[in-house]
């Protein structure tokens, strides 16, 4: 049952797998190059981007080393709530290394502005953000992805680590919930 209405809801394919694969390759590759000859360190915002970081880290060809950051921005709906809380910090420090936030997707910007300044603070070598996704008609802050998989429309998706009530984390596509009836 979805966590607020209780009424059925319908998915409608937005970017399949095969897309997914191919952009994440390509996203993997320009690190690759940009980073040539270093290390790089993920640290992956949980939950939603878990799975775009497993796939991502696979197609690095660098010595790389992962962590992940929990922060609360949605609750159970799909509104923000504008605020935003570290539920769980990293494992370990990021002084001098070249850190890539890995996001799911870049709504209104609140999380990653709030998370790049923590971050910031830290005092990483280079802090660089991969989006899986992006919906830049829907941001209040000012804050870009480096590396950004695809700009979608202004509607809300789950699949492939995005979730609603923390259901369809695991569909293969990324999906539009409740497409408008055509
Ligand atoms: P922001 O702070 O508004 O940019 O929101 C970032 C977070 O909100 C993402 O990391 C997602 O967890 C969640 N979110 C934003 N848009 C969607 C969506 O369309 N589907 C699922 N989760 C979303």
């Amino acid at each position: 049952m979805p966590a607020t209405t209780g009424k059925e809801q319908k998915l409608k394919v937005l970017i399949r797998r095969s897309a997914i694969e191919k952009r994440v390759r390509e996203v993997a590759r320009q690190i690759t190059t940009d980073f040539k000859g270093q290390r790089v360190h993920l640290i992956g915002v949980l939950k939603g981007a878990c799975i775009f970081l497993s796939d991502l880290v696979r197609e690095i060809n660098l010595e790389t080393s992962i962590d992940f950051i929990a922060v609360s921005s949605y609750g159970k709906g799909k509104e923000s709530s504008g605020q935003v809380r570290v539920l769980k910090d990293l494992d370990s420090s990021i002084e001098g290394l070249n850190v890539i936030l890995v996001e799911d997707i870049l709504d209104t910007g609140l999380t990653l502005s709030y998370l790049l300044r923590v971050l910031q603070q830290r005092k990483p070598k280079v802090l660089r953000v991969a989006a899986l996704l992006d919906k830049p008609s829907r941001r209040l802050k000012q804050v870009e992805g480096d590396y950004v998989g695809f700009r979608i429309p202004n509607e809300f998706v789950v699949g492939y680590g995005l979730d609603f009530g923390e259901r369809y984390r695991n569909l293969k596509d990324v999906c539009i919930l409740n497409p408008p009836v055509a």
